[in-house]
C-alpha cells in the first residue's frame, strides 16, 4: 500500500477510536497490524490486503456499543465505502472488505480467505496473553460486569450476554487457541494461553483464601 494511502486510512481509524474503553482502542489497531503483518509474511498473504483490513477491522465498534449492530458487517460496509471514495485500488478492495466482514471470532465462521485467515488470527491473538487479560478485565468494566461471580455458571458463548470476565475466560478466551487458522498464529498462541492458565491459577487460589 502507498504511504500516502497508509497515512490517510491511519487518520481515518484513529478519529473512530477516540475514548474507546472497550479494549478496541487505537492501540488495539497497531497491535492487531503489526502481528497480522508478521503472520501474513510467514504465511504469504497478500500484505496489502491484510494491512489495510487490520487498520479497518474494528471501525464499526461504536455503533455495536451504541446502538447493537454487528461491528464486522458494520464495519466491513463502511470501509468498502470509504476505500471507493479515497480511490483505493479496486483490486485489493474486495478482499479487504471480506476479511473483515469475516473477522469476528465471536461468530464461528472460518474465513475463506488466507488474508481474512491472517487477520482474524491477529484478532484473536490479541485477546490472549497479558494483554489479553488486561483487555478482557477493561471490556468487562466498560459493560458494567463484575470481575468474577462464583454463583454463575460457564455455558456455550453467546457474543449478546455479558458475563462475569472469569467466566468469559472460560466460555472463549481459553477456547481461542484451539481456533486459530494458521501454523504461525498457533505457536504464539500456545505461549500466550499458558500464560492465561498461570493468569487463573493464582486467581482462583488467591480467591479461595489458599493464597
Ligand atoms: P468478537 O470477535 O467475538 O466479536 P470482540 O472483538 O467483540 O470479539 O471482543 C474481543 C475482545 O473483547 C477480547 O479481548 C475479549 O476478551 C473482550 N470481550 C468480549 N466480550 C467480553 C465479555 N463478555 N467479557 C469480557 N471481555 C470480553
Ligand atoms: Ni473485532
Amino acid at each position: 500500500m502507498g504511504r500516502e494511502f497508509e497515512k490517510q486510512i491511519r487518520e481515518y481509524v484513529r478519529s473512530y477510536c477516540v475514548d474507546d474503553p472497550s479494549g478496541h482502542d487505537w492501540y488495539h489497531v497497531e497491535r492487531v497490524y503489526k502481528m497480522a503483518l508478521k503472520i501474513a509474511e510467514k504465511e504469504g498473504a497478500d500484505i496489502t490486503v491484510v494491512g489495510v483490513a487490520a487498520l479497518l477491522h474494528d471501525v464499526g465498534i461504536k455503533k455495536e456499543i451504541e446502538c447493537g449492530f454487528d461491528h464486522s458487517e458494520y464495519g466491513a460496509n463502511l470501509s468498502k465505502e470509504y476505500l471507493l471514495r479515497i480511490g483505493f485500488d479496486p483490486s485489493k478492495i474486495e478482499g479487504v472488505v471480506e476479511a473483515i466482514r469475516e473477522h469476528r471470532y465471536g461468530r464461528h465462521v472460518k474465513p475463506k480467505s488466507l488474508e481474512g485467515k491472517v487477520l482474524q488470527d491477529a484478532d484473536m491473538l490479541d485477546a490472549l496473553g497479558a494483554i489479553g487479560i488486561a483487555r478482557a478485565f477493561a471490556y468487562g468494566g466498560a459493560r458494567g460486569a463484575p470481575i468474577y461471580d462464583p454463583a454463575e455458571k460457564a455455558e456455550a458463548y453467546d457474543p449478546f450476554k455479558v458475563k462475569s470476565t472469569i467466566t468469559h475466560f472460560r466460555e472463549k478466551l481459553l477456547n481461542i487457541k484451539d481456533r486459530l487458522n494458521t501454523k504461525t498464529a498457533r505457536e504464539i498462541g500456545l505461549e500466550r494461553h499458558r500464560f492465561m492458565e498461570q493468569f487463573l491459577d493464582e486467581f482462583y487460589k488467591e480467591i479461595s483464601g489458599e493464597r
